[in-house]
């Protein structure tokens, strides 16, 4: 299988998974990405079944508006039930580096905002000790060459994701060689420096569970403590 067929695959376990509690009242938090696009390929299938989707970004709403899916305002649709997104690693305990697509702020808040957060991904995302992919860190702009020194003194190797633009406005520094062994700690860490929006570091609200596509199935997992 390729790995286009393994995130099909898992998005189409993830609308099973979420498909028995619809009802025309749910609002279902939606992801960004190429995974969390094939969920919401396969959420089309099913759209006379709820009401609509919570985006985290705007890539993510024109999809669903293209399918004829109503997308709400975080504000207006309150507690949701359930978030599905992919992620750029994750390890055995479900949490992960996400912002790849540079869309961590929005995607953190939704997932904050959601009593269940089902993360989407092949096999390949899945790791021992995250950090090999560069943690995304969403910064004002004002702040990026201050930022970046700060980052450097933590230990990080950072750099600027020239070109990009986030969906608030903000820039993104990409950080190599950060030591993640204590994902916890550096997430509060990172968050502490005045002009960070956000970080790609989601421990403080890791996945509930995982649908991970292998190639002999799909996998689902849930954290190991
Ligand atoms: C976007 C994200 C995505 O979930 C992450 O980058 C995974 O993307 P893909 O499903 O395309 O591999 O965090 O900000």
């Amino acid at each position: 299988m390729t790995q286009d067929e393994l995130k099909q695959a898992v998005a189409q376990a993830a609308l099973e998974e979420v498909r028995k509690d619809l009802n025309k009242d749910t609002i279902i938090g939606v992801g960004t990405g190429s995974t969390a696009n094939y969920f919401i390929d396969e959420l089309a299938k099913v759209k006379m079944d709820f009401d609509g989707a919570v985006a985290s970004s705007e890539a993510s709403a024109e999809r669903l508006k293209a399918h004829g899916i109503p997308v709400y305002d975080l504000n207006s649709a309150g507690i949701l039930d359930v978030y599905v997104d992919g992620a750029d690693e994750i390890n055995a305990r479900l949490q992960m580096i996400k912002g790849g697509g540079a869309a961590l702020t929005r995607e953190k808040i939704v997932a904050s905002a959601s009593r269940k957060f089902i993360c989407i991904a092949d096999e390949s995302k899945l790791v021992d000790i995250l950090g090999d992919f560069p943690l995304p860190v969403e910064v004002l702009p004002m702040a990026r060459s201050h930022l970046g020194r700060e980052l450097v003194k933590l230990g990080a190797d950072p750099q600027w994701r020239e070109g990009v633009t986030t969906d608030n406005g903000n820039w993104i520094l990409d950080c190599y060689n950060f030591q993640l062994d204590d994902p916890l700690k550096l997430e509060s860490r990172i968050n502490d420096i005045a002009g960070v929006v956000c970080n790609g570091i989601f421990a403080q609200r890791a996945a509930d569970v995982l649908l991970l596509g292998c190639k002999d199935g799909v996998k689902r997992m849930t954290a190991e403590v």
